[in-house]
């Protein structure tokens, strides 16, 4: 295990194989849980697609399902794919089969991203919901991925959506995908208490040195955190390999 800082906008969590990164994954979401639930009665997290989020929903429920009283957890989404809760690329779908739909958390406290819906409505409807059930409160925990090509969220690199100063949340057209996403916006991302990035697997080893080196944030991935509030990066070696070869204090050593 390793904790590095590059930016002061980033923390850094290298887990030595995936199942200690899962499991600090696990105990930071259970630690925001706790925090958020102990100062307003309740825990605001939005939730992401994404193959480590699955592990990590999946440890959720089972291990530490007696960890936090869950019936004071409301689910949101940062993201999520042009289909409905049937289909397998549905991001509502793989959190609660996943595990999350067997614990206690009440019915009216899921709050699924309607992606069957034509995006820019759905996006709308999202928003004001937002804006209803938080009001100025920002999420107590935003949890997100990256992809190989360094896009987070619904935030792909040359979309429409990473001009967004305003809005909380847009629909957001990806042409290389041919397809339409509802996604959270950089600036709503960047306001919330936590925001958490994890990235898996040697595949993703360039693009997060790119990603994290890159001094001109002109990834979507590079512009999540702020002084006030940086993000934490939970990563495995595998994908941190190039990283701790340009740590500067193993160089020094
Ligand atoms: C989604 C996500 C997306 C995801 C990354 C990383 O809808 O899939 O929200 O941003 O987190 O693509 O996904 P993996 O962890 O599966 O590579």
């Amino acid at each position: 295990m390793k904790e590095q800082l590059f930016d002061p906008r980033r923390k850094i969590f290298i887990g030595n194989n995936e199942s200690v990164m899962v499991d600090f994954a696990v105990n930071h979401f259970i630690a925001c849980a706790k925090h958020a639930i102990k100062k307003y009665g309740s825990f605001f997290v939005a939730l992401s697609g994404g193959s480590t989020p699955k592990l990590i929903y999946r440890k959720l429920s089972s291990d530490y399902r007696n960890a936090i009283d869950w019936k004071k957890v409301v689910l949101f989404w940062s993201d999520e794919r042009s289909v409905g809760i049937d289909h397998p690329d549905s991001n509502y779908k793989m959190a609660i089969d996943s595990g999350l739909g067997n614990l206690s958390i009440p019915s009216h406290q899921i709050f699924r991203m309607e992606g069957e819906k034509n995006a820019l409505h759905g996006a709308d409807e999202y928003e004001k919901l937002l804006y209803q059930k938080l009001g100025k409160r920002p999420f107590d925990l935003i949890m997100l991925g990256m992809g190989e090509d360094g896009h987070t969220a619904s935030l792909f690199p040359d979309t429409t959506a990473l001009g967004e100063k305003d809005r909380r949340v847009v629909a957001n057209w990806v042409e290389k995908l041919q397809t339409w996403r509802i996604t959270f916006t950089i600036p709503w991302i960047n306001q919330a208490e936590n925001t958490v990035l994890y990235v898996i697997g040697t595949k993703k080893k360039e693009r997060l040195h790119d990603v994290l080196y890159d001094k001109s944030d002109s990834y979507p991935a590079s512009k999540i955190g702020t002084l006030m509030h940086p993000a934490l990066w939970i990563v495995d070696k595998e994908a941190s390999e190039l990283l701790l070869k340009e740590d500067p204090i193993r160089k020094a050593s």
